[in-house]
């Protein structure tokens, strides 16, 4: 494929996201016109599994509580190859207090994986958010630090070495706009980006076959920080950082200019490395007042999800490491339960709080099969 085509929008994802309208029997302008309802036409029913589609893992995050849902099990083992603790095989779940590690709710997460013949994405080892007590309490002791960094990534990576196929080693260094790196109790201790080096070191020393990723948001809302989050890599990459995939969460919303989104991951691919499409969702809020009908929301978070599958699938198949949403119903979504979920309606997410698919996941699975 030359350049040039590589880098138009794949016609056929374009085609899917009309495709997603067409299936609600109208276009973009129609629906928007007419007030149709997306959920009017019928559908196959149940919907295809996306991961039988696709020809790379499918993903979704997950909890404890999630795996004790039969409901979110059933859905889950259906439509997803691939999952990602959401936050219990992180910092604040295994390190205790005392220092000491607590496998508990990560094992539970790793023996649902392995029994249900998911492939287990690891995420996250180091992040700036996550600063427990047994770190604090050595902060400023450089040698003790570097010693307990080490010693926890050993003891995770080496733990679900085998299992885990990759790590979000380094998650979030760029500020918020992508002035900076983040300076945190990490850069503090270990140097302004020695602490990725020894993250990406240590996770290596762990586990020599688990492809070690870096992971960050907002890559494609703000042009500045994919411009900063490059510049980090680039750096990483020719001080010998084992770098072998690229995270990009891509937690959007409808509101995100058309294009962005695959412009942000044909750049990031640009580095050749593989690309994770890493905690997707489309918000249906955002910063600006829409009074749009419902039904025209989801019909524009549904162009949202197909433009980004559609810029994953232009990727050549190497770099196609996996496509996981951040979640699979509506209900199950963290933007339902953050600070700023607002009144508790948002639906970011590819299934309803029903689990029943939506233009959103109509678009996914449209993108997908005008591919085969
Ligand atoms: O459910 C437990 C509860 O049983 C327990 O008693 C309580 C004790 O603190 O914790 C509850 O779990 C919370 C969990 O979300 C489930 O709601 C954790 O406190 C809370 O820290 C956790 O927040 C997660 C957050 O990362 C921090 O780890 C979110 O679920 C998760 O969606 C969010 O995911 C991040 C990615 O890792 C990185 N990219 C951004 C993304 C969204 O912030």
């Amino acid at each position: 494929m030359t350049q040039g085509a590589a880098n138009r929008p794949h016609r056929r994802a374009l085609l899917a996201a009309g495709g997603a309208l067409a299936l609600s029997g109208c276009g973009r302008g129609q629906a928007e016109a007419s007030g149709a309802t997306l959920y009017d036409v019928p559908r196959p029913d149940p919907p295809p599994a996306l991961k039988e589609l696709a020809g790379f893992p499918l993903g979704t995050c997950v909890s404890t509580g999630l795996i004790d849902d039969p409901d979110w099990a059933t859905l889950a083992t259906r439509q997803c190859s691939q999952v990602t603790a959401e936050w219990e095989m992180k910092m604040e779940s295994i390190l205790k207090d005392d220092g000491t590690f607590d496998f508990t709710r990560a094992d539970r997460i790793a023996a649902f994986a392995q029994r249900e013949d998911l492939r287990l994405f690891g995420h996250t080892l180091v992040w700036y958010a996550q600063d427990p007590p047994a770190l604090k309490r050595i902060d400023g002791d450089k040698r003790a630090f570097d010693n307990a960094v080490r010693n926890y990534i050993l003891a995770v990576v080496g733990r679900y070495r085998g299992q885990a196929v990759a790590w979000d080693v380094v998650n979030e260094a760029v500020t918020e706009h992508g002035e900076g790196l983040r300076d945190c109790i990490y850069s503090r201790n270990l140097g302004q980006e020695d602490y990725m080096l020894l993250a990406f070191q240590y996770a290596r020393e762990a586990d020599p076959q688990a492809v070690l990723l870096i992971n960050d948001y907002n890559l494609e809302v703000t042009p500045a920080k994919r411009a900063t989050f490059m510049r980090l890599v680039e750096r990483l990459l020719k001080r010998g950082a084992p770098i072998g995939g690229i995270g990009t969460q891509t937690h959007i919303d409808i509101h995100l200019p058309p294009g962005a989104g695959r412009t942000a991951i044909r750049e990031l691919a640009s580095f050749g490395l593989p690309i994770h499409v890493s905690e997707l969702d489309v918000s249906l809020r955002g910063d600006r007042m829409d009074l749009r009908p419902r039904e025209q929301k989801l019909a524009a978070q549904a162009g949202r999800y197909a433009e980004v599958m559609g810029a994953f699938l232009d990727l050549p198949p190497r770099q196609r490491f996996a496509f996981t949403t951040w979640g699979l119903r509506d209900k199950d979504s963290w933007l339902r339960r953050s600070p700023n979920a607002g009144d508790g309606t948002d639906a970011p997410l590819t299934f309803d709080d029903h689990g029943h698919a939506k233009p959103g996941f109509w678009a996914l699975a449209d993108a997908l099969q005008t591919r085969r």
